[in-house]
């Protein structure tokens, strides 16, 4: 089945934005003194929860998990990375010192899954790619720490574990015997994958990148509808393999496109591009980034759900943090010859330049305000997000240097 290819319809995006790397600078500075404020409350087992109340971060562990801090069980790794993006930015040892405590802590985390609670370790769901990837894999491609290495591979076989043959699909959630969980495959996967691909270079007995490599296959042919919108999960048979149908967890409907759904496709089809060099994911790319151009409102900044395109709706800024990661990973790939090239690099920066001077944090205790977490249960709405703060740091940085990436 095709995919809609969506001509863009706004012409504001024919002539690049103002936003130097002089601009990209200023605001990264400003990032800097933000990050140094909140170190006064967050440092050693002490992180940002996923979103904050009132503008405000509450703590939670990395440990101990609890139904009461159930919804930080996938966001700790985050705060590590926006360390490690610190430590990148400035070179100043004093974040990668802090963020390599948080090695430690998640090796822990994953020493606790195989020996002692699994329960208590949080890690029965896909979310160990995020986990990882932003903590040890990090840390081991800024230091080349060995121990770094251990913990990401051991976190990549627990990844592998949510694997199911027939249906050649990771499992979001739950575990992997709970009937209601069983065979549900979710958009944001895509970035837990890349921890497949990384463990894929050390380990040769497992099959981590065709694991990761058929995964991704079938997210852009069931979770990608043929209007060029997608799904947030896609439910399969686990004796057949047969696909079944898509829903939603966190969007406005089963139909409608959830905005940061959209944004973790954008994202993650080019970063297993780099992996698998397969066009189909470009082409794909290319037809999510147009549908999501065209429902964008005047100020670039996407609603939490596409289906609201007015300009006065609640705004998600990480979902527009991490579609213009997006749009930059895609670029990479994207031959100098394609047309479309412009429209990309101008949406990158005219999203970057809009979160940059409208939706900045005052009140150094967060960095990117307006984001969702869960509209339809009223968790995190126009609130700090701690995942919305790592993105758009990545996007700085991205727009800053050529960023050597983590994922
Ligand atoms: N991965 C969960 C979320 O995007 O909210």
């Amino acid at each position: 089945m095709g995919i809609t290819f969506e001509k863009v319809t706004r012409t504001d995006l024919r002539t690049r934005p103002k936003f130097s790397k002089e601009d990209v600078q200023k605001t990264l500075d400003q990032v800097v003194r933000i990050v140094d404020h909140m170190m006064l409350r967050f440092h050693d087992d002490c992180f940002p929860c996923a979103c904050s109340k009132n503008y405000r971060y509450e703590s939670v562990g990395n440990l101990s998990w609890n139904s009461e801090n159930f919804d930080s069980v996938w966001t700790t790794s985050f705060w590590t990375g926006i360390l490690w993006l610190m430590y990148d930015y400035t070179g100043l040892d004093k974040y990668r010192l802090e963020a390599q405590k948080h090695s430690k802590l998640f090796r822990q985390r994953i020493d606790n899954y195989y020996h002692k609670n699994e329960e208590e370790a949080g890690l029965n769901h896909h979310d160990v790619g995020f986990l990882y990837l932003l903590s040890t894999v990090a840390d081991y491609k800024r230091t080349g720490s060995e121990e770094a290495l251990e913990t990401s591979l051991k976190a990549a076989e627990l990844l592998s574990k949510r694997y199911i043959e027939q249906a050649k699909i990771i499992q979001a959630w739950g575990d992997m015997q709970d009937e209601k969980q069983q065979g549900r495959m979710i958009i944001d996967c895509n970035l837990n994958i890349p921890l497949l691909y990384f463990a894929s270079n050390f380990v040769k007995d497992v099959p981590y990148f065709d694991m990761a490599y058929n995964h991704v296959k079938n997210a852009s042919r069931y979770i990608v509808r043929s209007d060029a919108s997608t799904y947030h999960t896609y439910h399969f048979d686990i004796h057949t393999g047969k696909p079944k149908y898509g829903s939603t967890h966190q969007g406005f409907s089963d139909q409608s496109c959830w905005a940061r759904g959209q944004a973790w496709g954008l994202m993650g089809f080019p970063i297993s591009y780099k992996y698998v060099k397969d066009e189909e994911l470009l082409n794909v790319t290319k037809c999510l980034a147009n549908y999501f151009i065209n429902r964008l409102p005047e100020d670039f900044i996407c609603n939490w759900d596409l289906i609201f395109t007015e300009e006065d709706g609640q705004r998600d800024t990480s979902a527009a943090a991490i579609a213009a990661i997006g749009f930059s990973e895609l670029l990479k790939y994207l031959p100098v010859a394609d047309e479309s090239r412009v429209l990309y690099e101008n949406a990158c920066l005219a999203i970057a330049k809009s979160l940059s001077e409208k939706y900045m944090g005052t009140n150094q205790e967060g960095i990117l305000k307006s984001g969702v977490y869960f509209y339809n249960d009223h968790l995190g709405v126009d609130e700090y997000l701690i995942f919305g703060d790592y993105f758009f740091v990545e996007l700085l940085m991205r727009l800053y240097k050529d960023w050597d990436s983590f994922w």
